[in-house]
């Protein structure tokens, strides 16, 4: 599960350097709308899953505060979203958002993954099998969201940012029979957990 939690927070990270002031409205919405989507899923599976396992085995101020602070960038997202992007705050926002995320992202990975590998080695998979499934239930109803935000965020053919490579997988998957989606993202991700 750790790896998985790592690896939204790279790519939310990898988004966040992809957004300069010079680039076009349309490239910087739809960075915005893609990390903006991303960090709300990962909070909320952070919340549902990961937070509750390590409050049983660990009670640290760190734990405290983590929901306040999604909560916070919930706030921001919200204010993103209501925002027409020629607005003059519209930068100022996001980068205050980018200052929430990066400090809230050290925190957990020095504070809070390190301790749930020392205290839950043995649930990690699960945990991580659980996220991946949940995932998937959160993604699915947002995919034309997803795509639309993608498709913003090109830039010279090259796709960039894109808040999750899961997020995309979901998107990929629900363009197939709902069969074997599940089945499919648990043997994509099995080697990641
Ligand atoms: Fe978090
Ligand atoms: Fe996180």
């Amino acid at each position: 599960m750790t790896n998985l939690i790592r690896l939204d927070h790279t790519h939310v990270l990898t988004a966040f350097h992809q957004y300069e002031l010079g680039s076009s409205e349309r490239l910087r919405k739809g960075l915005v709308d893609n990390v903006c989507l991303a960090i709300e899923i990962h909070a909320q599976l952070e919340e549902e899953i990961f937070y509750p396992a390590l409050r049983v085995v660990a009670d640290t101020e760190m734990l405290r505060k983590s929901t306040p602070e999604h909560d916070e960038m919930r706030g921001l997202i919200s204010r993103l979203r209501n925002m027409p992007v020629a607005d003059p705050a519209f930068d100022d926002t996001f980068f205050e958002l980018m200052r929430h995320v990066m400090h809230h992202v050290a925190d957990e990975e020095t504070l809070l993954l390190p301790a749930a590998e020392r205290l839950l080695p043995d649930q990690l998979s699960e945990l991580g099998a659980q996220m991946t499934k949940r995932r998937l239930e959160l993604a699915g109803p947002r995919a034309p969201e997803l795509a639309s935000s993608m498709a913003r965020s090109m830039s010279g053919g090259t796709l960039v940012g894109i808040g999750s490579a899961m997020l995309a997988g979901a998107y990929l998957l629900t363009r197939r029979g709902p069969g074997d989606r599940l089945a499919a993202a648990r043997k994509r991700f099995s080697r990641a957990v």
